[in-house]
Parts: C-alpha cells; structure tokens; sequence
C-alpha cells in the first residue's frame, strides 16, 4: 500500500493520532512509522478496540466455563492403555518418518531475561557438564532421529523481533550444529501493538507504535506468512512437531505420538502429562460441548484445579506441556486469512509511552491493553484431536525460573537422573561420588533409553567416569 493510502486507512479507522508527529519527522523516521504501520491489521484491531472500549475486555478471550469436564486421552500402556494400540502407533509414526512427512517446529521467540540472561532463550546453556544450549540439544535430537529414519527433518525455528538476529548469528557460528543449512527455516513471529482505554494505539516514540509480540498463537501466521508451509508442502511434509524452547527433555520425533496423530486422521494431537501437584502452573485439558481445548491455570479457578474424583484421583488431571503435532494444512486454516482465526488474550499493561505533545510518559498504573494469540486455542477448531499422556521424567522438565522450581537445576538433576534410569536399564554401571550421578549422554549417542540399551548390548557404551560425556 502506497504511504498516503496507508495513512488515510488510518484516519478512516480513527487511529489517525499514528501520523500525529508525521510533518516532523525525517524520510528514515517516516519509513520505520510506515513500515510498522503496515503490520497493523486494522480490521482486527478495530473489533478488539471495541471490546475494551465497551468495557468487555474480559470478555475477548471468551473464556468461559461452562459445562467444563476433563478431556479423554490415550493412556500409557503401564498406566491402562492398550499395548497393542501403542505398538501400531508406533509403527504407522515409523512409517511417516521414513517417508519424510514430518517437520519440526520450535518456537523461541522469548528471551532469556526470567533467568537473568539477556539473549535467545534457547541459546541458555542447558546440560549439565558440556553446558551445550538449549538449541544445541535439539539440533543432536533432530540429526540423531535423522539418522535413525534416514531422511531429513526440517527444523523451523521462530524467533522474535528482538532475537532473530543473535539466533542466526548463534546458529552460524556454531555450523547449524551439524545440521544441513538448507534444513532450518528461521522466521520471526508477528507483532501486535497496544491500545488505550479509548481503543487507541500508543505511540512509543513520535515514530514507532507500542508492540509486542503477538504470542505463541502468533506461530500460526508467521508459518504461513514466512512461506514456511508452502516449503514444506513442496517437501511432501504434512506433520509438524511442535515445542517450546525452555524444555531440553522434549522428545521431538516422539514415532507413537505421531502414530496416533496419523492414525486418528487428526488436525491437531497434544502431548499431556499427568500434573505434578493440583495448582502446577500448566494449561489443562479440558472438553466442552464436545470439542477439546485448554484452559490455562490462571483461568481455572483453583478449586477446580484441586477437584477430585470419588477414587481420589485429580478430575482435572491432564496437563498441557505444550507439545503438539499440527496437519500442514490445518496450519494454513487457522494461520492463514479464513474466518477462523484464533482468539487473542488480554492483558492490562503499563507501557511506556509519549503523549500528544511527544513527552516520554511512565504510567504508575496500567494505561494500555496487549493482546495474544495462544497456540493451543486452535485445539476447538481441529478435526479428530487426539491428545496422548508422555512420561514427565522422560519429556519435560522446563527451564523457566533463575531459581527453585522449573529452572536449570531441576532441569539438569532430571536430565541426570534420567540417564541414570538409562544405565541401570542398561547395567551399566556409573561413578557413586554424586548423587545422581555427574555424566551427560549427548542425543547424538543415544536420544532415548531404548537406544541407551541398545547400545548397551552391542557393547558400545564406555566404561563411565564422574564428568563423563558419551557423544
Ligand atoms: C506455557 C503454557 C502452559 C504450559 C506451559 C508448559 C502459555 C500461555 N502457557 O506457560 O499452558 O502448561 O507453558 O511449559 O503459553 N513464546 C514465543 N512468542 C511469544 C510468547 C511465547 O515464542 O510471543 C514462546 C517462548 O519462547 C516459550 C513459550 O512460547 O518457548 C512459552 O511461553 P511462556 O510465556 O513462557 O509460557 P509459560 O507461562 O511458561
């Protein structure tokens, strides 16, 4: 859109307050105004304005609970599912891989800052003796479980505004970490900006709107606007595993998974995990007139959380840690230009601003609305969901706070316990000094306890010394 059409779409949308400092600026201020104008969807931004001009706020969301049960799930065998199921999941997953459907799909567009680290979240250290990065780990995931299925998965990375800069540069200076260039698709994730009570958009500056990124709902878009999805169609790919940064335990190419997901016909499938404790502070799986979604813990009042059945057990068990697989072309549904689109959150934020004279203005009390997309909303809208229960020692343990629960300690004890548990599975016997033991077992030499064994028994594992690394 030319710059004068551009700024008259503004005016006719009442947000004409955009060009206020326009006749003083100079040609590069007016370009960046401009270009962060044209990321503005005003057609969306109009209907959300109206909701917190009218005082419903609250309501845009549309979060509501009623007639709310806990959603279905497929059991792990140990825990009542059927074995037989699981092995056929398996194997149809195994099919898929081989045949090269499945792409991967982290999204990283946070920054490091809860851990007082001020760069890409996934470029934080995260083993426990070769401190190899967030992304690192993932990259060794991703050639080992290429390796096994001998075919190439390409990775998708998304990453903000802020980082994708320092994320690629990460990425060169370490050589993809192995992993062919051509493999990983980088793309930053789209941006909203802030409104006032009045519905208007703050200015940060007297040439930039006050934005943010538009969460992780935003992937979606940012998929298929990147051209990421037409990529991947090209490549014959129709599943994409995705997850976020903070949690190293991840399994990526999880082959029963997305068996289930192949085999459901599914559009969206999710991984849960039973919850730690009633209040963990993870999405539930719910249902409500008969479609499946997740309702965050800040939005489940907490004596539903607590809830229990007759036999004891939590009612609202099923934990969202975030991991799904998605059908390509239901990414182009819900991320591309059709009706469906998901809904955005609101949060009542201070945010720093100018005000009609250009002064900086830092407000004492919230003065603006942000909004965000969440990516497990598009769970409602999908055909034939399955969510299937992971095993939380094996898959997740996040990196989220500096300190206590969910930061790099935890994560590095479950990372070492977890290979301990491998060991003994394996009688392999490990140093006693630590408890768990000091070692680390790099995804290149074995990505799974299975693998671990397997190795075991060809004899390929090294005797292993406290401070060992088997790569
Ligand atoms: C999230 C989930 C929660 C889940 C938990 C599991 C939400 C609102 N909640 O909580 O249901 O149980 O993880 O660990 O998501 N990100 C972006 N762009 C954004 C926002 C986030 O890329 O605009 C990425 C971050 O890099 C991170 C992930 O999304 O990888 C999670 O975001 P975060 O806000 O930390 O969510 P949590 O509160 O941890």
């Amino acid at each position: 859109m030319n710059p004068a059409c551009l700024r008259e779409s503004f005016e006719k949308a009442g947000q004409g307050q955009v060009f206020r400092f326009w006749d003083q600026l100079d040609e590069t201020s007016r370009a960046a105004l401009l270009a962060e104008a044209a990321e503005v969807n005003l057609a969306e931004l109009k209907e959300l304005s109206a909701m917190v001009v009218a005082g419903k706020a609250s309501e845009i969301s549309g979060v509501s609970l009623e007639g709310l049960g806990p959603a279905p799930y497929v059991p792990l065998p140990e825990n009542g599912g059927d074995a037989a199921k699981w092995k056929e999941a398996r194997a149809a997953g195994e099919e898929a891989l081989a045949a090269g459907r499945v792409a991967a799909f982290v999204v990283a567009g946070g920054q490091g800052t809860r851990l007082g680290y001020d760069g890409p979240k996934g470029v934080y250290p995260a083993t426990p003796v070769r401190r190899a990065s967030l992304f690192q780990v993932f990259a060794e995931k991703l050639r080992a479980a290429s390796k096994r299925y001998g075919r190439s998965i390409p990775w998708m990375i998304m990453t903000s505004r802020q980082n994708d800069a320092a994320t690629r540069r990460f990425f060169e200076e370490n050589h993809f970490f192995g992993l062919p260039e051509r493999d990983v698709i980088f793309f930053p994730q789209g941006r909203m900006c802030a409104v006032d009570e009045k519905g208007k958009i703050l200015l940060a500056s007297p040439s930039s709107l006050a934005m943010s990124p538009n969460g992780h709902g935003g992937s979606l878009r940012a998929m298929v606007e990147s051209g990421a999805t037409k990529l991947l169609e090209e490549r014959g790919i129709d599943a994409i595993s995705y997850w976020q940064v903070d949690n190293p335990l991840v399994h990526i190419v999880d082959p029963a998974f997305l068996g289930f997901h192949v085999l459901s016909g599914s559009e969206m499938s999710s991984k849960m995990i039973p919850k730690a404790y009633p209040l963990e502070r993870v999405g539930h799986f719910c249902t409500q007139n008969g479609r499946q979604l997740v309702i965050e813990y800040s939005d489940l009042p907490a004596e539903m959380q607590q809830e229990r059945t007759a036999d004891g057990k939590l009612r609202f068990l099923a934990g969202s840690v975030a991991i799904h697989i998605f059908d390509r072309r239901f990414v182009e549904k819900m991320g591309g230009t059709s009706a469906e689109r998901l809904p955005f959150h609101v949060a009542h934020k201070k945010i720093d601003c100018v005000d009609e004279a250009g002064r900086p203005v830092k407000p004492a009390k919230p003065n603006s609305y942000k909004f965000e997309m969440f990516v497990f909303d598009a769970l409602p809208a999908a055909k034939n969901p399955v969510i299937v229960e992971g095993r939380r020692e094996d898959e997740f343990s996040p990196i989220k706070n500096a300190e206590g629960v969910d930061s790099p300690a935890t994560c590095a004890k479950d990372q070492l316990l977890a290979w301990e548990r491998w060991a003994k599975a394996a009688g392999v016997p490990l140093p006693a000094a630590q408890k768990p033991p000091f070692w680390e077992v790099s995804p290149l030499f074995a990505d799974t306890e299975e693998e671990f064994v397997r190795r075991a028994k060809a004899g390929e594992v090294p005797p292993v010394a406290e401070g060992s690394v088997l790569l």
